[in-house]
């Protein structure tokens, strides 16, 4: 596959149309963006990389790091994570409250906000030092020691994070948040807070589209692990537009409000795009274009 000639024609194709969509402003940090950045890259599980505009700057990924803390939680936990949260699409926003009501503070599934505060619950029980731990194990993963939070978007969301704190709140009051609602926020807005390039995102994510393994063999999960997780990003990943994600691009995904996605096409690549222009239901708007160009141009996506 001529992937550099490829993606390069399909860059030029969407930089030269117009940039639709508004910058994810309720993060008082993310506000401060410049809306035209544009990058993309892809990493093969063959090791060849390509790589088109700003795919070196580093950008807030978001709800994307949501795909670690949910593999790092299922890998110390097992199947005994699905007694704390479901696997259902929610066909809701991100940060909805509605359904907690009826479900009994059982969220949906991991990615939304919901799902994401109880795992990062797990994560907080598990671990000996959350944050530190968390952090020990990305860069684990991506082989690079210098991945970091930013503390500067995760206080700027904290000053605002209300409806996360509701979130936590009413999860903590059906009893399906065990520590302390105030750490777990804390820890939670710190994982949204990490930063990567393209380059580092695709890295990362490679171990989804290798059977659980990183390209050196060593085992984060196994395939049935696997195969579950691309499974909650095909029916999950991009909240109540989940579905015309899998319609348009045909591939596992996740996104975040600083404007990321990242999608793995198994045993092939992992692609990763970021655009900070959001699309209403908060998905980058460059993001999904280019994704669809690249799966149909290619035919590569898991349909
Ligand atoms: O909790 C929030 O609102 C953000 N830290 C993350 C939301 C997000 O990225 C949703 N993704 N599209």
């Amino acid at each position: 596959m001529r992937y550099k000639e490829i993606v390069e024609e399909i860059y030029e194709s969407v930089i030269g149309e117009e940039n639709s969509g508004r910058l994810a402003t309720y993060i008082p940090e993310l506000a401060k963006v410049n809306p035209d950045n544009f990058g993309v890259h892809l990493s093969t599980i063959d090791g060849e990389n390509v790589g088109v505009g700003d795919c070196c700057q580093r950008f807030s990924i978001q709800s994307i790091a949501k795909v670690l803390s949910l593999s790092l939680a299922y890998k110390k936990l097992g199947e005994r994570i699905w007694g704390r949260l479901g696997v259902e699409p929610s066909g809701t926003s991100f940060n909805s409250l509605v359904q907690l009501e009826a479900d009994k503070g059982i969220p949906r599934n991991p990615f939304i906000n919901a799902g994401a505060l109880v795992i990062c619950d797990i994560l907080i029980t598990l671990l000996d030092n959350p944050k530190e731990d968390f952090l020990t194990y990305i860069r684990d993963l991506s082989d690079n020691p210098t991945l970091d939070y930013s503390s500067v978007i995760a206080e700027s969301e904290q000053s605002v994070g209300y409806r996360n704190i509701a979130l936590c709140h009413f999860i903590k009051s059906f009893g399906n948040i065990k520590n302390d609602p105030m750490e777990v926020l804390d820890f939670y807005f710190n994982l949204c807070s990490l930063e990567m390039d393209g380059r580092e995102l695709t890295h990362t994510f490679l171990f989804l589209a290798n059977g659980g393994r990183k390209l050196d063999g060593t085992e984060i999960l196994n395939g049935s692990q696997t195969k579950r997780i691309n499974a909650l990003m095909q029916t999950c990943g991009f909240y109540d537009e989940s579905g015309e994600f899998s319609f348009k691009v045909g591939l596992p995904g996740k996104s975040g409000v600083g404007g990321g996605i990242i999608a793995i096409h198994p045993n092939r690549y992992t692609i990763g795009v970021w655009s900070p222009k959001l699309n209403d239901k908060g998905n980058s708007y460059r993001g999904i274009k280019f994704l669809e160009r690249f799966t149909t141009h290619t035919k590569l996506s898991i349909f």
